[in-house]
């Protein structure tokens, strides 16, 4: 059996947490002057909370001081907490705990593998702490992705090997970081974002754990 494990990115993947910072950093560059398009803000997905910023700053061709820069992701990251406090389990992107359930079921390990350091609030807020097995997110991790870290930690913590994993991301930055931590890989969302997954799906509503094995068993 080639798939003993699945790792899933949090924001756009269980939860659509990505339009939350995507109106929150849309408010940051306003506030600072400039307009803040959908389409730039699939450059952010998927990249930690201090390099998003530098690459909005860069967009608005705006230089900043590094405790100005840090003062501003909080505020950022202030406005994003205000608009996730009032989530709740409808949230979950449609046939993801299904889809957790299964692969529980089929004895395939779950782990949560993410950028953010808000990970376990929202898993908290939407009840999904006890369908991983394990937890990576943005305060265990030095190196955001493409770094292969947070995938690597999350196979070690599991104890599957890299090649034995499938990881699920909607960001280039997640697909990347999954590549070169040696990893299968299923995008989700829109091809024309995603470079180099093994396949592309737009969500969880028709994944089920037989699609899973005519894909990769
Ligand atoms: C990723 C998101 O999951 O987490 C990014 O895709 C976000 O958009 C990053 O910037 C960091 O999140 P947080 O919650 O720590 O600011
Ligand atoms: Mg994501």
């Amino acid at each position: 059996m080639k798939i003993k494990a699945c790792l899933f990115d949090l924001d756009g993947v269980v939860v659509d947490t990505a339009r939350y910072h995507y109106i929150a950093w849309k408010k940051t560059a306003e506030d600072l002057g400039f307009h803040f398009s959908e389409n730039d803000n699939e450059r952010l997905k998927g990249v930690s909370r201090m390099d998003s910023l530098n690459i909005l700053l860069d967009i608005g061709k705006i230089s900043l001081k590094q405790d100005q820069k840090e003062l501003l992701a909080d505020k950022k990251n202030n406005l994003y907490v205000s608009y996730i406090r009032q989530m709740t389990p409808d949230e979950i992107l449609p046939g993801v705990i299904a889809f957790l359930d299964e692969l529980r079921d089929n004895g395939i390990l779950i782990a949560l593998g993410s950028a953010s350091k808000n990970a376990m609030t929202i898993l908290e807020l939407i009840n999904l702490t006890r369908k991983f097995d394990v937890v990576i997110d943005g305060n265990k991790v030095g190196k955001a992705k493409p770094d292969p870290e947070v995938f690597l930690k999350g196979a070690f913590e599991l104890g599957i090997d890299p090649a034995n994993c499938l990881v699920f991301e909607d960001a280039q930055a997640g697909i990347d970081a999954a590549r070169n931590a040696g990893m299968h890989i299923i995008g989700i969302g829109q091809a024309e974002n995603l470079k180099n997954a093994d396949f592309i799906i737009p969500g969880f509503e028709n994944m089920n754990f037989d699609r899973l094995q005519s894909l990769y068993f």
